[in-house]
């Protein structure tokens, strides 16, 4: 059985990812650890907490973790996710996080499980670059590692240049990048290969709890405004890759993140080979049936 661990910064598809994770069949999601960036941290960990409660997953641990980047300060998506992160009210949790960081939670859970967690980063990579800098090594005992970031080679999203989670921190960006780890990186190249239209999401329903909330989520973001004709994905192809790596097909690179100026957060191919499989195609099909499955999906 999978175990994983998401890094995220919830964000509507951050929600939608980790409602994946927590529908799909024989996954241990072992933690959430969350990160600032789409919303300010508190939010983010106010959002993963009342996500869990609300579909009776609060046994599952949330860490608190960076709420400002290794340099500088974060940027804000709340223009996409809205002010809350999450276009669907959720009561207030019952819940608190963990007492310890998200760093040390990750570090002792790798160390104690090396080799068998599945580890999904799906914001900043501020919690990953931290880790690593305070336990040496660490990222090395993940089992994989899925990261949703990057614009290699292409336009961003968030300035011409660079892609949100990397422009948040693109100095932790650049380390995990060169930190000598295997992992599979998702980024707006691959991404832009999937979206659903207004009419199509409209026209979907669920009749399971979690799979009925993704769904209130997505048509929210489509009824927030009028102007939204479709909707990317992105977390969301993270974490099918990460449980189920034959949503892409790769080829493996080195990269080069530029770490400030006005390209800061920028990505570019260093060389072929090296430790990262950058996602080249995305099998839309089966990624739609992967979520259609998990989270019971069916055209009305
Ligand atoms: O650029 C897309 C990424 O930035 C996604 O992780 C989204 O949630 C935002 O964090
Ligand atoms: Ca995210």
């Amino acid at each position: 059985m999978p175990r994983i661990i998401i890094d995220t910064d919830p964000g509507v598809d951050d929600a939608i990812a980790i409602l994946m994770a927590l529908a799909a069949p024989s996954v241990e999601v072992a933690g959430l650890t969350v990160v600032g960036g789409n919303v300010p941290h508190a939010r983010g960990l106010r959002n993963a907490l009342a996500l869990l409660d609300f579909v009776g997953r609060s046994d599952v641990p949330v860490l608190r973790g960076s709420n400002r980047p290794l340099k500088g300060r974060f940027a804000s998506a709340q223009h996409f996710h809205g002010t809350s992160g999450i276009t669907r009210r959720l009561p207030e949790p019952t819940t608190r996080p963990l007492p310890q960081s998200s760093v040390d939670f990750l570090a002792a859970q790798l160390a104690r499980f090396p080799g068998e967690i599945t580890l999904v980063a799906i914001g900043p990579l501020t919690n990953l670059a931290r880790l690593e800098r305070q336990y040496p090594g660490s990222l090395a005992k993940a089992a994989s590692l899925a990261i949703m970031g990057g614009s290699v080679d292409s336009p961003g999203n968030i300035t011409p240049h660079a892609e949100f989670n990397f422009y948040c921190d693109p100095l932790a960006a650049h380390e995990v990048m060169n930190a000598g780890v295997p992992l599979t990186l998702v980024d707006l190249a691959a991404c832009r290969q999937v979206f659903l239209s207004r009419d199509e999401a409209l026209r979907l329903r669920s009749r399971r709890p979690m799979g009925k909330l993704a769904l209130e989520i997505v048509q929210n973001w489509f009824r927030a405004d009028r102007g939204r004709e479709s909707m990317l994905f992105y977390d969301q192809i993270a974490l099918a890759a990460a449980l189920c790596p034959k949503v892409l097909t790769t080829r493996q690179v080195q990269l080069a993140v530029q770490i400030d100026g006005d390209e800061a957060g920028a990505s570019q191919t260093a060389a072929a080979g090296g430790p990262i499989a950058l996602a080249k195609e995305v099998d839309v099909e089966q990624l739609m049936a992967l979520m259609g499955d998990w989270l019971g999906w069916e055209r009305e």
